[in-house]
């Protein structure tokens, strides 16, 4: 199975990338990985100039999104992880979630392949009403434009203090979450 995994955090190394790094040591079946930091990627700001709209399948801006776009078409796992700052997602990854405007555009999204997608939140402050909400609103329609089937959505709270790492009850529902994968 194709994973394709996105590290939403602005620090390499920290919690979002640990967490990503556990559950995909979870999984057991045979599988291709393709992690994408947004530190390391060049992803330009949708300009909302529909050029995507007369031409199907095409983002007027060429980055890094150009891959991307093919992989999360085309993946059998999709796994957004990324912390909350000001209780939504942090700018960069926003960013590649708005440039899917270009697929969601197109008239047949009858190609895009029907996939899982893992959802994974990282919170610094301990667990508030609405802590997630932000991230849960934005990707509905990310959801739903690249076909996904959601698997779960893990909520990491008060991470400045409880590093996911040590985070038993998260740990649980990520490991169970691979299981269910391991086992179709
Ligand atoms: C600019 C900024 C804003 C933040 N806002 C929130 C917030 O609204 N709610 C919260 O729970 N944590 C907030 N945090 C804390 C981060 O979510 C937390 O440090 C998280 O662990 C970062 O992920 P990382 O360890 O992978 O970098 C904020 C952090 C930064 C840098």
């Amino acid at each position: 199975m194709e994973i394709v995994a996105i590290m939403g955090s602005h620090r390499n190394s920290h919690n979002t990338q640990k967490a990503i790094d556990y559950f995909i040591s979870k999984i057991k079946v045979e599988h291709e990985l393709y992690e994408y930091n947004i530190n390391e990627k060049e992803i330009k700001a949708c300009i909302a100039c529909d050029y995507c709209i007369p031409h199907q399948g095409e983002c007027v801006t060429k980055d890094d999104m150009t891959e991307i776009y093919k992989k999360m078409e085309t993946c059998d796992l999709l796994i957004v992880a990324s912390p909350v700052y000001f209780s939504a997602f942090p700018s960069r990854i926003k960013a590649l979630i708005d440039r899917t405007q270009m697929i969601y555009n197109l008239e047949d999204r009858s190609n895009i392949k029907k996939k899982k997608i893992l959802i994974i939140g990282i919170g610094g402050a301990p667990h508030y009403p609405r802590q997630f909400q932000a991230m849960d609103n934005t990707l509905e329609w990310y959801k739903k434009t690249l076909s996904c089937d959601e698997i779960g959505f893990v909520q990491f709270s008060h991470t400045d203090e409880l590093p996911v790492l040590d985070n038993k009850k998260c740990l649980k529902e990520l490991t169970e979450i691979a299981e269910k994968i391991n086992t179709p």
